[in-house]
């Protein structure tokens, strides 16, 4: 059986553990919320520093050329494109993830009705993020489509037929981290004439992705999860560089115009992924996110994204075994293979596992809860960063959760007041 003294051990001769040094970490805490917000990189405060008082402070508006703020959704989105299996030039950062998912789906349908006429389905899955699902709702209503989708249990390769015009899925799911397999589905996606949109959220920074390999349409993502961009950072939008000009998005503001400095009346949208980009760019919050991706950039000579999958497996089977082996009345929800699950372990238990969650952070063990939907269980959630994330931090939470679950200590009524943010 594995003792801590063991793990003690793999982090000492762990290559990736310098790494953790690139993190502002705060002592006592064990962070596994990687999944939801990102830790904070120790670059970005003086990084914003310069940003506020060098650049805009002293520089003024001459810092959109002088400092390259201009060029800056581009230049983060090219580093981003290398943790993505993209090229240079083809994904850029941009608003939110919600506002990009209606952006590409708008795009993906318009494509859908140029190659394969006449259909009307979009379909996703029951447990896609519900920002995802309630955009598709509205896009649904505006192109009078049906969104149908799939239960959990279900293979989306089942249900692709010739009235599907776009898939959408998140390729590594919120609640129960499991993986879809990218370039097999969108390969059967293909055959059928169908449009692909993933969502990336849980993927980018977490696991490889490799969207030109997997000949994918359309991705979308956050960057305030692993690419460690801060809280509200600004999301990132990819398109296949097959559809990149077709089709000009629908929220066309004048810095997706082919020249934005002409001030003409009529839109006309510039090549290639600049389009995708609707209004002024967030400057400070895209400066964060470069800090953050640039953590993850940080381990290429270690290995890159391939040395860092290797530890989250490592570090997510462990944190299944622990919890096997150590702590009775959960089940695991998240996938047993390591082809299937993305870069956090999720447990259930049929009641209190909110109050669990609570009671673990008051111990400075950081996980989140996710509340059921639609007859699915309440989660708790536990996301491995291998940037930070060390063997010991697995085996000291599932510690700190059998002493909570031994004593009764979660049933204290302060545990069970739910906050504003889960
Ligand atoms: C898969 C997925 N999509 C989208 C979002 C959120 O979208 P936004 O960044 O617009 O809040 C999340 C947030 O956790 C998510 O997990």
């Amino acid at each position: 059986m594995t003792t801590r003294e063991d793990l003690a051990k793999w982090d000492a001769q762990d290559p990736l553990a310098p790494l953790r040094d690139l993190f502002d970490l705060p002592a006592g805490t064990i962070y596994l919320d990687g999944n939801s917000l990102g830790a904070l990189p120790r670059a970005t405060a003086a990084r914003v520093q310069e940003v506020v008082t060098r650049e805009w402070g002293a520089g003024l508006i001459g810092s959109w050329n002088s400092a390259g703020w201009i060029d800056l959704p581009h230049r983060v989105g090219d580093k981003i494109a290398r943790l993505v299996g993209a090229g240079p030039g083809e994904l850029v950062v941009a608003d939110s993830t919600s506002v990009n998912v209606y952006k590409v789906l708008k795009a993906a349908l318009a494509i859908a009705a140029a190659d394969a006429p006449g259909r009307n389905v979009i379909l996703s899955e029951r447990t896609n993020f519900p920002t995802d699902l309630y955009v598709a709702q509205s896009v649904a209503r505006e192109h009078g489509c049906e969104l149908v989708l799939i239960e959990p249990d279900e293979d989306p390769a089942d249900r692709l037929d010739d009235r599907v015009a776009v898939l959408m899925l998140t390729h590594v799911n919120y609640r129960t981290g499991r993986m879809w397999d990218m370039a097999g589905i969108t390969a059967q996606a293909h055959e059928r004439g169908i449009v692909t949109v993933w969502d990336l959220c849980h993927s980018a920074g977490a696991v490889p992705v490799d969207l030109t390999g997997a000949a994918a349409d359309f991705a979308i993502g956050c960057g305030y999860k692993f690419l460690n961009g801060g809280p509200g950072s600004p999301a990132y939008v990819w398109v296949s560089p097959r559809h990149a000009d077709r089709f000009a998005q629908p929220l066309s503001g004048w810095m997706g115009h082919a020249a934005p400095f002409a001030f003409t009346t009529d839109y006309e949208p510039a090549p290639g992924i600049a389009r995708y980009v609707s209004g002024t760019p967030a400057v400070i919050g895209t400066a964060a996110l470069e800090c953050g991706v640039d953590t993850l950039l940080a381990a290429e000579p270690y290995g890159g994204m391939v040395a860092l999958r290797e530890k989250s497996l490592a570090l997510t089977r462990l944190f299944a075994d622990l919890v096997d082996e150590r702590v009775s009345g959960f089940d695991i929800e998240s996938p047993r293979d390591d082809e299937q699950r993305g870069s956090q372990v999720s447990l259930t238990r049929p009641e209190g596992a909110y109050a669990i969650v609570q009671a673990l952070i008051a111990r400075g063990v950081i996980g989140d809860f996710r509340a059921g939907q639609s007859g699915l269980p309440d989660i708790l959630r536990f996301g491995v960063t291998p940037l930070y994330t060390r063997f010991v931090d697995v085996w000291d939470s599932v510690e700190h959760l059998r002493q909570v679950m031994e004593s009764d200590e979660w049933r204290d009524e302060r545990f069970s007041q739910r906050l504003a943010v889960t």
